[in-house]
């Protein structure tokens, strides 16, 4: 079986082919990151018609990347929540035009889920069952998962998300959008050590978490130096600024990764699995991956082009919700929804 998936939730757009038993295909992507830069985050309406613009070249070349035509295709996958509306319909529209068009089934695919499956795509792959970690933009969850379609949230973040403490205080910082790969950068020339900020809810049994009040931290530190106006045009000397993105990084991957030891801990579970946007953070890859060890389990990542929104995974978990009987694959014509 041969799946087309779509993903067009936020401001990439994003076209695979997978196969159930041969794994990925092809996919394509497109990032309008270049576009809402200048806008310091993501335009909804400037989203839906970028999504309107490159869909379809993607899929023309994910096919032909693939040796396929769409006559190969056996269902056809899409993003159906949580997004923007304007852009999860622009993906919803074309994957179900063409699932109508040539009498296939449309699978409406949860955007958590793909990304909580999107591991399973990478060499070794994790067994059921596994406490996933999932931080991206959005949201922040550790989640029991023993198997497709069972899955127990253990616990969330009761504000921010993980990636969303990472660009807040990026933008603080003044460093462009998207902030969470520029705030890891520049983390790379600091010294953590210079800020001592706050690890919320690390210590506390509960699984779940609070990042809002670190940029507030950051912003409390950055005024205590005499550097009220924070931005482009601010008094921070370089390494001051990248002393306070190291600090902030290692705050957000403290907790990250005491709360996902924590869910091991409270499961009996040895395997971990990341996903979500911020699973592309170096650090966070490496103190997973030593805790783990120390741990007696094993941290499993996506495939690093795989960690922030892609169509593969969105594919690949239609694939996976068919081969366990999760899919409605009847092919009749009726209205869609999404949910944003
Ligand atoms: O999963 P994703 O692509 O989109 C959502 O579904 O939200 O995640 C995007 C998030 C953004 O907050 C971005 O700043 C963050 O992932 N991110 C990172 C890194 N790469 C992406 N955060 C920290 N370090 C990175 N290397
Ligand atoms: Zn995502």
């Amino acid at each position: 079986m041969i799946v087309l998936g779509f993903e067009s939730s936020c401001d990439e757009t994003g076209v695979a082919l997978v196969s159930d038993t041969d794994g990925l295909l092809s996919h394509t992507l497109y990032s309008q990151v270049a576009m809402h830069q200048e806008y310091g985050g993501v335009v909804p309406e400037l989203a839906s018609r970028d999504h309107v613009r490159r869909i379809l070249p993607l899929t023309n070349q994910a096919l032909a990347d693939a040796g396929l035509t769409l006559a190969n295709v056996d269902a056809v996958a899409y993003t159906a929540g949580p997004g923007l509306a304007g852009a999860l319909l622009v993906g919803a529209s074309v994957a179900q035009s063409i699932a109508w068009a040539k009498g296939l089934p449309a699978i409406p695919i949860h955007h958590l889920e793909g990304h909580l499956l999107s591991p399973l795509l990478a060499d070794p792959r994790p067994e059921f069952p596994f406490v996933a970690l999932l931080v991206s933009g959005g949201h922040t969850q550790l989640m029991r998962v023993d198997g497709v379609g069972r899955y127990t949230l253990l616990g969330e973040t009761l504000d921010d998300a993980a990636g969303e403490a990472f660009d807040k205080t990026a933008k603080l910082l003044g460093l462009g959008y998207p902030g969470g790969p520029a705030l890891s950068k520049l983390a790379e020339q600091g010294d953590a050590s210079r800020f001592d900020l706050p690890r919320p809810k690390l210590h506390s049994p509960d699984l779940d978490f609070s990042f809002s009040g670190l940029k507030t931290a950051v912003m409390v530190r950055a005024k205590g130096l005499g550097l009220v106006k924070v931005g482009e045009d601010d008094q921070m000397d370089p390494q001051t600024r990248a002393d306070l993105a190291a600090a902030t990084e290692a705050a957000i991957v403290d907790v990250l990764v005491g709360k996902a030891t924590l869910a091991l801990k409270q499961t009996g579970l040895k395997n971990l699995v990341i996903a979500g946007g911020v699973g592309a953070n170096r650090l966070l890859r490496e103190r997973l991956a030593v805790q783990l060890r120390r741990f007696g389990g094993r941290a499993y990542f996506p495939p690093l082009a795989l960690c922030t929104d892609n169509g593969a995974m969105i594919a690949f978990a239609a694939a996976m919700r068919v081969k366990a009987g999760l899919a409605e694959l009847n092919t009749e014509r009726r209205a869609f929804t999404v949910h944003p």
